[in-house]
């Protein structure tokens, strides 16, 4: 059988794409390139360049290929850009799932994984944040995420479909092997903008916001390195083919770090002391998200092998030093 991975040119999907592909399963990706890169899919994979809000399309690809589950990672992700265009959020990552799921229903596709999110915990009353409470998404990129969640368990319970909703906290480092990592161009995530700063690709960076009610004032989060998040989906995926029900797991290690010690750790692991400046607060960013990560090693016996933020900064690292290097070559 194979697996249609959607937003496999991307940075999460394209690491899924090369784990699916290791362990020996056929790969269709759809990917429409609007920030993913045709370079980025393995060969092995079947590269299809087109919309997943397109039904015609989609309808085509199940017809054409044995797809028995779908690993749904093509969206916009970016919050600042969800507070300032939030419609384009809600046409890419509610109304395009919804086709999305509508083709995968009426092709009897049964086995989907979804890439939720953390942010639709919003400002979550304790941390670490567990599935179980009520959710509260304070900016237009967590509800445009939690709208598919709804879909999917109603979908679930009137069709043949089951699903594994994985809510990520903050992605990051590369594959191990040096294979891939985060290409994108325009970098908004601290870790690759650090990075970026650390090897002069960009001119110092900001912290926002350093008033906030935690330990040293910046923002908390749980970085979670991207091999160790594409096992999840893999045990995911063994899950639902093994007859395992509908299940929604958080996918962070459960501990804390804040702005300002991750960008200490880049200092130290490149050992270049780019300029740093305090600025204010950034639209839509909660001041604190942990992940409690119980269910995820309970339900889905998931183990992570990178826990360790130094590994995680250093593989960032060496694959910005490799996308250099192809830019200037
Ligand atoms: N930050 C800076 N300077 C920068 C970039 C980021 O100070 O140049 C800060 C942000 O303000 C925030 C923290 O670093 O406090 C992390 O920001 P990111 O942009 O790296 O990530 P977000 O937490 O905003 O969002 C990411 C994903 C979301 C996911 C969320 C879950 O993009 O998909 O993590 O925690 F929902």
């Amino acid at each position: 059988m194979t697996v249609l991975v959607t937003g496999g040119a991307g940075y999460i999907g394209g690491h899924m794409a090369l784990a699916l592909l290791d362990q020996g399963e056929e790969v269709v990706v759809l990917d429409n390139l609007s920030t993913g890169f045709a370079w980025a899919v393995p060969p092995a994979a079947k590269l299809i360049v087109g919309d997943f809000g397109d039904s015609a399309l989609v309808d085509q690809i199940f017809a054409d290929h044995r797809i028995d589950a779908i690993a749904h990672f093509a969206a916009k992700i970016v919050v600042p850009e969800s507070v300032s265009d939030p419609l384009a959020y809600y046409l890419n990552n509610t109304a395009k799932a919804r086709n999305l799921l509508e083709c995968a229903v009426k092709a009897g596709v049964k086995q989907f994984i979804f890439s939720s999110t953390a942010a639709v915990y919003g400002e979550p009353a304790e941390n670490p944040v567990f599935e179980n409470v009520a959710l509260a998404p304070i900016n237009p990129y967590g509800r445009s995420k939690l709208m598919v969640e709804w879909m999917l368990a109603d979908v679930a319970a009137a069709h043949q479909l089951r699903y594994v909703v994985l809510r990520y906290f903050n992605v990051a480092g590369a594959d191990p092997a040096g294979r891939l990592g985060q290409s994108s161009p325009v970098a908004t995530h601290l870790i690759k903008v650090a990075v970026q700063a650390a090897l002069g690709h960009r001119d110092g960076l900001d912290v926002f916001g350093t008033d906030y009610p935690t330990p040293d004032g910046s923002c908390v989060r749980d970085y979670i390195q991207v091999t160790d998040l594409v096992d999840a989906h893999l045990l995911a995926l063994a899950h639902l083919r093994a007859g395992g029900g509908s299940l929604t797991c958080n996918c962070g290690y459960g501990r804390g770090l804040s702005v300002l010690e991750v960008v200490e750790v880049v200092k130290k692991v490149s050992g270049v002391d780019f300029e740093v400046r305090l600025k204010g607060r950034r639209p839509g960013d909660p001041a604190s998200l942990v992940a409690g990560a119980d269910r995820v090693r309970q339900e889905l016996g998931w183990t992570p092998k990178h826990d360790n933020l130094a590994e995680i900064v250093e593989q960032a690292l060496s694959w910005e030093r490799r996308l250099h290097n192809r830019k200037a070559g």
